[in-house]
């Protein structure tokens, strides 16, 4: 899967597919609100989250009217969109949230395309013996308030609604505050493809201003049958404590640890890739590298000839109390680091010129070298800062990691040939998703086998999320009939 695209063929696909879509002059940067691209209206965005769970239900009925094959001629449909105007969609987001990068957020787009499953995810089960045939089925469960971040909008937007319509259901959105735009073109395209393919024109909704006050008419809404949140903690928790069935893909803090049998070159230049990928958005990307003492110096020169730069402990400082800011919860009065909104998601140059660094495109990732307690190791960044603690042996090594995950139970990596060694970590770190030897998004299915999903549901179970993880089991009995053996 190419990720290499440059600029000007940025351009000039953005430049094409809105010509064609609005028969208009293109101004990608600013033409575009919560409700409208380039003067058009978005299909299934509405001022009031009522109208949009109406529109939703309506969306529910239609897909269950379809027939399997209609359903996966819309998901293909939407399939195609989202590959041709991944461009569209990746400099939207990056414009709107001033996160992540245009050529990586392309890629994840086209993953989402090519690997999230449709209806062949659905499958009956049987159970056949003296009392005749049990059938088992993956029902719908009607309408599904989703929660999306602004992390990954559009893809979570898009992975999100093909899950959900491959098993049957409706779906409204309430997008993260700070990505509206982007989540809503996604929403657009959804319905715009759905038509394509002969489906209604609106089958997914959204609002024009989702607030956690839209999110509360969601999560009290009869129509709304089950919550599926992929954010930060707080939403999370919010949609956790609903009091409806939820399926909650929250927080991680992705520990790697690399041993002394480790293809070392091949390590570094593993992590360097998957710890910059987007500017270290995807919730599975490396956090904090724990490596063996005696590979740790060759570790390093690996990871600053792939594209780090190394800072030294005192710059570490003094970027540590720039990307970490003092919170006060307004409720408790306690005061806590959180994560700087303004550095979240920057190049590693952007966040190196606050430090006094100027340095060019070519640096994709800071590290530094910190001891286990050094925020940079506790606290989950998303931004491409890299603390490396250099530790003793093996045991030292996943004591550490897996205290440094905080139970999260969400990813964690290593590189080793030592199968001992990879069994201990995997089995101690208890994460929903583990990768050997390879860049994290090698998880996520991108370079890796299996498919892909944006929301990864550690707190409620269901891990990686696909389309039967929205279904409902029905069980059918035929009494003393249908055994036919
Ligand atoms: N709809 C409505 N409100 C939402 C929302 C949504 N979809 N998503 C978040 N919010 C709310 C939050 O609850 C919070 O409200 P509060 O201030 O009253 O607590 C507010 O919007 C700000 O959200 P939050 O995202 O926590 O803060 P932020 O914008 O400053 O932080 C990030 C940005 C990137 C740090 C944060 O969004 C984050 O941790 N994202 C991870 C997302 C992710 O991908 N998780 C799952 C991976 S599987």
């Amino acid at each position: 899967m190419a990720i290499n695209w440059t600029e000007a063929q940025i351009e000039e696909v953005i430049h094409a597919v809105i010509k064609n879509l609005n028969g208009g002059t293109p101004t990608a940067k600013s033409g575009w609100d919560g409700a409208q691209y380039n003067g058009r209206s978005y299909i299934g965005v509405y001022t009031d989250m009522n109208d949009a769970i109406d529109a939703a239900t309506a969306g529910y009925k239609a897909v269950r009217a379809m027939s399997l094959e209609e359903r996966e001629k819309v998901i293909s449909a939407i399939r195609d969109l989202c590959r041709k105007e991944a461009p569209i969609m990746a400099s939207l987001g990056v414009n709107e949230t001033k996160m992540g990068r245009v050529e990586h957020k392309i890629a994840k787009h086209v993953l989402v395309a090519d690997k999230t499953p449709g209806t062949s995810d659905i499958v009956a089960q049987v159970k056949t013996g003296d009392y005749g045939l049990t059938l088992t089925e993956m029902a719908p469960f009607g309408v599904v308030g989703s929660i999306t971040p602004s992390t990954n909008p559009s893809e979570t937007v898009i992975c999100n609604s093909i899950g959900m319509i491959a098993a049957g259901n409706g779906v409204v959105f309430n997008p993260h505050p700070n990505a509206i735009a982007t989540s809503n073109y996604a929403v657009d395209l959804v319905n715009r493809a759905c038509a394509q393919a002969g489906g209604p024109r609106v089958l997914v909704a959204s609002v024009v201003k989702p607030t956690l006050d839209t999110a509360q008419i969601m999560y009290k809404h009869p129509n709304i049958r089950l919550l599926v949140c992929t954010g930060g903690p707080g939403v999370v928790k919010s949609v956790l404590s609903s009091g409806k069935k939820a399926i909650g893909a929250g927080a991680g803090n992705p520990p790697v640890i690399v041993d002394d049998t480790a293809d070392i070159r091949k390590a570094a230049k593993d992590i360097i890739d998957g710890c910059s990928f987007d500017n270290n958005l995807p919730c599975i990307a490396e956090k904090e590298v724990f490596a063996f003492k005696n590979i740790a110096d060759e570790l390093i020169s690996g990871m600053l000839a792939n594209g780090a730069y190394k800072i030294t402990a005192e710059q570490a400082e003094k970027l540590a109390n720039i990307v970490l800011v003092d919170t006060k919860n307004p409720k408790t009065g306690i005061v806590k680091k959180t994560v700087s909104r303004d550095c979240v998601g920057r190049d590693a140059s952007v966040l190196l010129e606050k430090i006094g660094v100027r340095v060019g495109a070519e640096v994709r990732c800071i590290i530094c070298e910190t001891k286990f307690d050094h925020p940079f190791v506790q606290h989950e960044l998303m931004m491409p800062i890299l603390p490396i603690v250099r530790v003793n042996d093996i045991d030292e090594a996943i004591d550490l990691a897996v205290k440094a995950e905080h139970g999260c139970r969400h990813t964690a990596h290593m590189h080793s040939k030592n199968i001992d060694h990879l069994t201990r970590f995997a089995r101690a770190v208890e994460t929903t998703i583990f990768v050997k030897n390879a860049p994290s998004y090698a998880g996520i299915g991108f370079g890796g086998e299996g498919h892909t999903t944006f929301t990864i549901a550690g707190p409620t179970g269901e891990g990686l999320t696909s389309a039967r993880s929205f279904t409902r089991y029905r069980r059918c009995v035929m009494s003393d009939n249908f055994r036919i053996i």
